[in-house]
């Protein structure tokens, strides 16, 4: 895919980079001249990610666990340090498990709230007073956000969060110069998406009037865009990225 946007001087925060999306999304921002804080759970992924982005911009790994007030803070510290300010914030940790509403634990709920939405309100929240004004944060919410998600009901509870969560951001933080959206990605081939893929692929492709899955490079490129000065007047949105199933499905 041929996306390119000058980010030259930009600092931008990704989670979940060791993930699809947000490690293409690295990958993108990195060719387009970005500073990178790489930062997932899983260490030995961002590491990976970060020693693969070499110059002209600085790409740097950090463990955090989104859902701990307590690691974020530590977080907040580091990019402190390393880079002083923030200019893009995406926070692209989640998990995707299976249940039953009635079948579902109390702690199952949390684990996915804790992570899926109380994440996204503390790193959102936390890294605001650190980003600089002309700031982007691009959230991730889901077509399970909008439409509900079978077996996934923490999952679709906490999307819908998020779009709250982002026209709340929007508002209260738009008077700063910090712009807040979000994408809502359909069926986008990662290793999240797998089970889902082979469990009912077949009747979500039946639906998506594209006939096919999304890439994690054609979310990113929505997202850069959402980052970019070329969307310098698009503030509270949330942009569906899913080849048309949440339009048809
Ligand atoms: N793939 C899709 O089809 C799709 C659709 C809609 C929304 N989304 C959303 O997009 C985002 C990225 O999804 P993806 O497809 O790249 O998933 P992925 O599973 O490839 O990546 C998710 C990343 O989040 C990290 N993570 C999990 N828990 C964490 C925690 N507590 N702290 C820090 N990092 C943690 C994982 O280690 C992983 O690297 C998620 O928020 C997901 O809900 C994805």
């Amino acid at each position: 895919m041929n996306t390119t946007f000058d980010f030259t001087g930009k600092v931008a925060l990704i989670t979940g980079a060791a993930g699809g999306i947000g490690g293409v999304l690295a990958d993108l921002l990195h060719a387009s001249g970005a500073d990178l804080i790489l930062a997932d759970i899983d260490l030995a992924g961002v590491t990976a990610k970060a020693a693969e982005l070499t110059g002209p911009g600085r790409s740097i790994a950090v463990q955090v666990d989104s859902s701990d007030p307590e690691s974020i803070d530590s977080l907040i510290e580091r990019v402190r340090s390393e880079f002083g300010e923030l200019d893009f914030l995406v926070p692209s940790a989640g998990i995707y498990p299976t249940a039953m509403l009635a079948d579902m634990t109390f702690a199952q709920w949390r684990q996915v709230m804790s992570i899926n939405l109380d994440g996204i309100f503390l790193l959102t929240q936390r890294m605001i007073p650190i980003m600089r004004s002309g700031g982007s944060i691009v959230n991730l919410a889901s077509v399970a956000g909008h439409r509900g998600s079978l077996s996934h009901a923490h999952y679709s509870v906490a999307k819908a969060g998020i779009i709250a969560l982002t026209r709340n951001l929007a508002l209260e933080f738009g008077s700063r110069g910090i712009r807040a959206n979000a994408v809502s990605p359909g069926i986008i081939e990662t290793s999240m998406t797998e089970g889902i893929r082979a469990q009912k692929g077949d009747v979500l492709l039946a639906q998506t009037p594209l006939g096919r899955n999304g890439a994690p490079e054609e979310t990113a490129s929505v997202i850069a865009f959402l980052l970019s000065d070329a969307a310098s007047f698009v503030h509270g949105e949330v942009i569906h990225v899913n080849g048309g199933l949440f339009m048809a499905g």
